[in-house]
């Protein structure tokens, strides 16, 4: 099993190109299934996820040709709406199958998902929606199995904010007959994201990016072509890798208009940003304020760039409070960061972060995505050597992450 060594010492500088947004990709590639027709799409990242998805969207008939971050998926073909276990277990995003499946071909079987081991993230309201649409659900042995002739148009109010779960029910009322309305609807970019490839297939969508979509349902979607969103984590990750370095680096080919609540708590912290257009400049100080913060839905601070700033605060002068309000635990990385010498207190939903002097490398483990890279930006301050063992996690979610950080001047290496 592959594990990262990094050494302590650089501070980042110089450039790097940020990659396509995981979590828009995802859905946007299960979009193929909605049209008989090629999705041409480009700025796809290369990870261990989107190889998974592109696996699964195989197994049902998609035909799939990829030549680097270009990707077209034919759904012409497809013949078996089935998502095994073997293929879901690994990734929750897999359940982004269930409603395009059930538009398109009338009847669906997926697993109930896996993925980051951050909460007990039920899929309840998938279900809820495609029910209000009329479709018929039964869970049997851990799989969702649904049914409908054709999904009708319905008032669709769930009962948190949940990102997949809009996207699959978006995905659905494209070829349902009549409009859909989904109340409580996320907000987050990569909604927005996909909402404009289901228009370009021809989707009729208004509201996407509000906390009410509106979608009425057409006969059939077409082929079209899509470049996906940049990675708005991926980027903050890097941001805050270059700022607990005191670093000076900028970021190509993304955007500022996700991050602003990133942005935000870094110039809090004592960064100086400055914004292009599609770029990002960091500028840090030698040693960064604590900042506090709490997670929320989109436009909130993203829970995806929590234990990122957990991992600046163990550093940062003064004392931070990060409060988690999406995922019961999602504080796994926190023993990790105190065995490199942090002082952090958990208190139910809560981390109080007291800042210090130092960190001191250690052998680490990786507990998921975005646990793993706090312990990387961790281990660029953390003295001598910190060992990040696990590190499959980061191959599902960062494009040749220590390529880039060596990019940026970071000592770090793959061990295998
Ligand atoms: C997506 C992102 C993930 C991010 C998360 C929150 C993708 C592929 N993944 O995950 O990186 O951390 O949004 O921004 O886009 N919930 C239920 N029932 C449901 C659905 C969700 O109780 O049917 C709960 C979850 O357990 C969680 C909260 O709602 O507590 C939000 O989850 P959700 O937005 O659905 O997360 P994902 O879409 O899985």
């Amino acid at each position: 099993m592959d594990k990262l060594l990094l050494k302590s010492g650089p501070r980042l500088t110089g450039e790097i190109a940020i990659s396509g947004a995981k979590n828009a990709a995802l859905p946007i590639l299960c979009a193929a299934l909605l049209s008989p027709e090629p999705l041409r799409l480009t700025n796809v990242p290369r990870l261990n996820d989107i190889a998974t998805m592109q696996r699964l969207l195989r197994d049902m008939g998609v035909a799939i040709a990829a030549d680097g971050a270009d990707v077209t998926l034919d759904g012409n073909d497809l013949s078996n709406p089935v998502a095994s276990y073997e293929r879901v277990k690994t990734m929750r995003a897999a359940i982004l199958v269930l409603g395009p499946l059930l538009a398109r071909c009338g009847e669906a079987r997926v697993s109930l998902p896996g993925g980051c081991a951050i909460g007990a993230r039920p899929v309840d309201q998938h279900i809820k929606g495609l029910q209000a649409m009329g479709a018929e659900i039964t869970v049997e042995q851990g799989y969702i199995h649904a049914k409908a002739s054709r999904l009708k148009g319905a008032r669709i109010c769930t009962d948190m904010v949940t990102v997949t779960g809009t996207e699959n029910l978006m995905m659905a009322a494209c070829l349902a007959d009549g409009e859909t309305i989904i109340e409580n609807a996320a907000r987050e970019p990569e909604v927005v994201d996909l909402a404009n490839c289901l228009v370009s297939m021809g989707a009729r969508i208004s509201g996407a990016g509000t906390d009410v979509i509106r979608i009425h349902g057409v006969a059939r979607l077409h082929g079209a072509t899509h470049s996906v969103m940049p990675d708005r984590i991926e980027t903050g990750t890097y941001l805050c890798a270059a700022a607990i370095t005191g670093g000076d680096v900028r970021l190509r080919k993304t955007s500022a208009a996700y991050l602003d609540a990133v942005i935000d708590k870094l110039m809090d912290a004592g960064c100086d940003i400055t914004i292009e257009r599609d770029a990002i400049r960091l500028k840090a100080p030698p040693r960064l304020k604590a900042v506090s913060l709490r997670t929320a839905p989109y436009p909130a601070f993203p829970t995806d760039m929590q234990a990122q700033f957990m991992a600046i605060n163990c550093v940062a002068e003064g004392v931070a409070t990060i409060r988690e309000t999406i995922f019961e635990n999602r504080f796994m990385h926190v023993n990790e960061l105190m065995r490199l010498g942090a002082n952090i207190q958990i208190e139910g939903s809560n981390a109080i972060v007291r800042g210090v002097e130092r960190l001191e490398g250690a052998t680490v483990m990786a507990t998921d995505l975005r646990a793993s890279a706090s312990l990387i930006i961790a281990g660029l301050v953390a003295e001598g050597e910190t060992l990040i063992d696990r590190i499959y996690h980061l191959d599902r979610g960062y494009e040749r992450i220590e390529e880039k950080l060596a990019q940026l001047g970071a000592e770090v290496r793959r061990v295998s």
